[in-house]
């Protein structure tokens, strides 16, 4: 269905969470310079939250100098730019900014600054009205954190109502957060065509409810990749490696998050032949068989694999079938605790069987009475997973004890 933007607001006025969004006009969105008064029209969000570092995204309307101040204690008495090759960042309007050396386990506060670039002559740079934000605060995780809570999201398809809805129904308890990070599981969009659709249907509505202060692992799934846009959708996230296929840990987890890529054969009419997903696949295998053997993942308690298509128990489309022949039998002896993954729109909890040796938990959506939120708790010794249904209702749980071998 194509965006609408008019319908958008009328569902978010009626459902009253997203009240204080204030949307920019469609042409202050989309060009690069405009004649509208400078403004913050996503964000911030953060992004690539690790013990030593983090990464703060926001977008301006027009071109700009970004920056933000941050500090430990009661003072933003710090500035972080983003330079490359020797430049600061600058006449841009999506800002990432990088903080790096952070303190593990510690909190801190931080706002952005944005100052309008009017004119950039070669000798020359005059600047607009700076705009700033009200103070926003994260926790960087220790390195060694003993347990940690996240919730997963997947096959919104561009219904962002299901964001607060979701997550305000069953991912508090009272008025305090019940995770530390959440993971968008894939297909968060039928297709991508405007960076105003990026923003409506996903930078709004996470900022809105919790990416100030708490990051998105944003996973990419295949109608992600689909639409005139998906090209520069990459841009508005950060990664450990800019690619959507890594590896982190937190705690006591070691993470693997891959890209299926598309369901169909690369020259299915669909595409318009400028799919390359086979190799791309194929390039993910080789980065895997590296991973699996690395000692982080080995000496991790936990493996936990994100990917938005399982392998296994998702039709028997090309995608399905190349992952399966790539990296099924790379997570068996890897020996992998748990995917986690989305796509079929069927949510179901898989058990380890003759062909994965781990258990699979596909998150349903996007439909009202098939949406589901995972709630995943994990620590030193357990990995406790729960599968919530949008009405409430439990719909899967794993309890996965720490193997000693
Ligand atoms: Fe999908």
């Amino acid at each position: 269905m194509p965006f609408n933007r008019r319908l958008f607001i009328q569902k978010l006025s009626k459902i009253g969470v997203l009240s204080t969004l204030s949307l920019p006009a469609l042409s202050a969105v989309n060009n690069n310079k405009t004649n509208e008064k400078n403004t913050f029209i996503a964000g911030p969000y953060l992004q690539n939250l690790q013990p030593n570092e983090v990464t703060i995204v926001w977008i301006t309307n027009n071109n700009s100098l970004s920056w933000v101040e941050y500090g430990s204690g009661t003072y933003l008495s710090l500035k972080a730019y983003t330079a490359r090759n020797g430049l600061i960042q600058a006449n841009n309007r999506i800002n990432k900014v990088t903080i790096k050396n952070l303190k593990p386990g510690s909190e801190y506060k931080y706002r952005i600054n944005s100052k309008e670039i009017l004119h950039f002559q070669a000798s020359k740079v005059t600047y607009g009205e700076p705009l700033q934000s009200i103070i926003y605060g994260f926790k960087t995780p220790a390195v060694d954190v003993e347990a940690f809570k996240m919730v997963i999201l997947n096959d919104i398809h561009d219904r962002p109502q299901t964001i607060p809805q979701l997550l305000y129904k069953h991912g508090y308890t009272g008025n305090t957060r019940d995770f530390d990070f959440v993971v968008l599981n894939g297909d968060c969009f039928d297709h991508v065509d405007s960076e105003e659709q990026v923003i409506d249907h996903l930078l709004k509505p996470c900022a809105e409810v919790f990416s100030k202060e708490v990051p998105f692992i944003f996973v990419q799934g295949n109608h992600e990749v689909r639409g005139s846009f998906a090209r520069q959708l990459p841009d508005y996230f950060t990664y450990p490696t800019d690619k959507y296929y890594y590896a982190f840990t937190r705690g006591p987890v070691r993470f693997v998050i891959l890209d299926s890529g598309e369901d169909k054969t690369d020259d299915n009419w669909e595409y318009n032949g400028l799919a390359a997903f086979d190799e791309y696949r194929e390039v993910q295998q080789k980065w895997l068989e590296n991973e699996i053997e690395s000692e982080a993942f080995k000496k991790a308690a936990f493996r936990i694999v994100l990917i938005h298509i399982s392998p296994y128990h998702s039709g028997d489309w090309h995608g399905t079938l190349h992952c399966r022949q790539l990296f099924g039998p790379l997570f068996n002896k890897g020996k992998i605790d748990l995917m986690l993954s989305g796509h079929t729109h069927r949510y179901a909890t898989h058990d380890a069987d003759a062909t994965h040796n781990y258990p699979i938990v596909i998150g349903g959506g996007p439909l009202e009475g098939k949406r589901t939120l995972i709630k995943l708790h994990a620590t030193k010794k357990e990995l406790n997973l729960r599968m919530i249904r949008d009405d409430g209702e439990e719909v899967g749980k794993y309890s996965i004890k720490k193997k000693f071998v």
